[in-house]
């Protein structure tokens, strides 16, 4: 259906469509039919955990009832995505200015980003249509996680990718599950732009969070969430926007949840943008009326998060004023600092996730957020997909975009030794 107040136009789940024909507005899945009862499903996932049935074991479909776009579940792909953890980080809780904090990691998936989630529902609607390929535009985890998944699936995986822009960590991964991978000179927003021309005249089914399935599994982020926490409902979740994809699934699944009697109110969602690349943060800000705005050259050292025209604006802007949330946006010094941070916690992260924590400092410092208010914050990517950055930081090598070294505040070099017991016993007793 779409998405448009004033169009609402209706289609069948089987068209392949991107936006509305009729409007140009983005699509949306809704589910007609009777709502299971509350308390019964919440028993039902439960009793899910204990099962060894694949669709049951992974934290997606062990949600189906939530999101039943499938007509016949034997089209599923699932790689056991899902099943993050909610982890204690009292550490970043008092870097943040909170009294406690809890990080909800997606970074623990088969990927290692929170795509998994939504990937899974996109590339089994892709089978489930008859595609053989499947294409998406990415700043890497998406590009990482349709890779495996359409490769698990047999489909072809073809990426483009901002030549020069993405970690290796995440081009690694794109080349090992098979991705036909081509890096395209222009920057994510012209080339999504050229991916949605060249899909549609080639026939190639098209995986970027403009794909409603995508956004209807990664609604299953917020549901499991609320499983793990028993239901009790956070006064915040905090999250890094990029195309904002995630913010519109989030704000879906909560108001769903709502609607079907599950939780009982909303919590209020926070949404950080890298500060060189914040349309989201600057449209917030302006008068009511006036024209979103894309940044047309996006600069930020958190790759992931670095898109200028967010497609899935529209969407947030409902999502977040409907929780009565915010946006924030961070420096990249803000962002590098809280990324040392939540790694000094064991916990580790990937820099766009890390704009998390940054802009939970930010909001408590301004009184925006409360120290003693109940805080779960996404963690959206893995340490491991970006050590250049890392080892940067570490070593005191991080440029900001523009040239700017960055003070590695919490920066751990390691140190070279000779091989001599003496000299290395020496140093270690100091
Ligand atoms: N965090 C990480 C680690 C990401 O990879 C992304 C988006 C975001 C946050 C932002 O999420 O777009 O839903 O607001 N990465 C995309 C990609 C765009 O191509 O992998 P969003």
């Amino acid at each position: 259906m779409c998405f448009e107040a004033a169009c609402r136009a209706r289609y069948a789940v089987t068209d392949v469509l991107y936006n509305c024909p009729k409007c140009g507005g983005l699509l949306e899945a809704v589910y007609e039919g009777a709502q299971p009862d509350a308390a019964e499903l919440r028993g039902l996932w439960r009793e899910r955990r204990l099962s060894n049935a694949p669709l049951d074991q992974s934290g997606v479909w062990r949600y189906r009832e939530f999101f039943p776009f499938l007509d016949d579940l034997r089209h599923v792909v699932t790689l056991r995505e899902g099943n993050t953890p909610l982890l204690d980080a009292p550490r970043a809780a008092r870097y943040g200015g909170l009294d406690k904090l809890v990080f909800k990691h997606q970074g623990f998936n088969p990927t290692g980003s929170f795509k998994d989630n939504g990937m899974t529902c996109g590339a089994s609607q892709a089978v489930r249509l008859g595609m053989r390929r499947v294409a998406c535009v990415s700043t890497g985890n998406t590009s990482a996680s349709m890779a495996a998944y359409a490769s698990a699936a047999g489909l072809q995986p073809i990426i483009f990718i901002p030549h020069g822009n993405i970690s290796y960590g995440k081009l690694a991964q794109a080349l090992e599950y098979g991705a036909m991978t081509l890096q395209v000179e222009a920057n994510f927003d012209q080339i999504l732009a050229l991916v949605r021309v060249l899909a549609e005249r080639l026939g190639i089914y098209l995986l970027n969070s403009i794909n409603p399935f995508r956004i209807e599994g990664q609604k299953s982020i917020m549901v499991e969430m609320m499983d793990q926490r028993d239901w009790r409902v956070p006064d915040w979740v905090v999250l890094p926007g990029g195309n904002l994809g995630n913010t519109s699934a989030f704000g879906k699944a909560l108001r769903e949840m709502a609607a079907a009697g599950l939780i009982d109110r909303l919590p209020k969602l926070a949404v950080v943008q890298a500060e060189g690349s914040a349309p989201f943060y600057d449209f917030m800000r302006q008068p009511a009326g006036d024209a979103f705005r894309a940044v047309e050259h996006p600069e930020t050292l958190a790759t992931a998060i670095k898109i200028g025209d967010p497609v899935s604006w529209p969407k947030a802007l409902l999502e977040v004023t409907s929780t009565g949330g915010i946006v924030e946006k961070v420096s990249e010094q803000e962002i590098a600092d809280a990324k040392a941070q939540i790694g000094l916690c064991g916990i580790g992260c990937e820099p766009a996730s890390a704009a998390t924590l940054a802009g939970i400092r930010k909001l408590t410092a301004s009184g925006r957020m409360r120290a003693d208010e109940d805080v779960v914050a996404v963690l959206t990517g893995n340490v491991l997909k970006d050590p250049d950055y890392i080892y940067r930081y570490h070593t005191s090598q991080l440029d900001a975009p523009g040239g700017k070294r960055l003070t590695s505040s919490f920066g751990n070099a390691p140190t070279v030794v000779p091989n001599d017991a003496d000299k290395i016993a020496a140093l270690l007793d100091t």
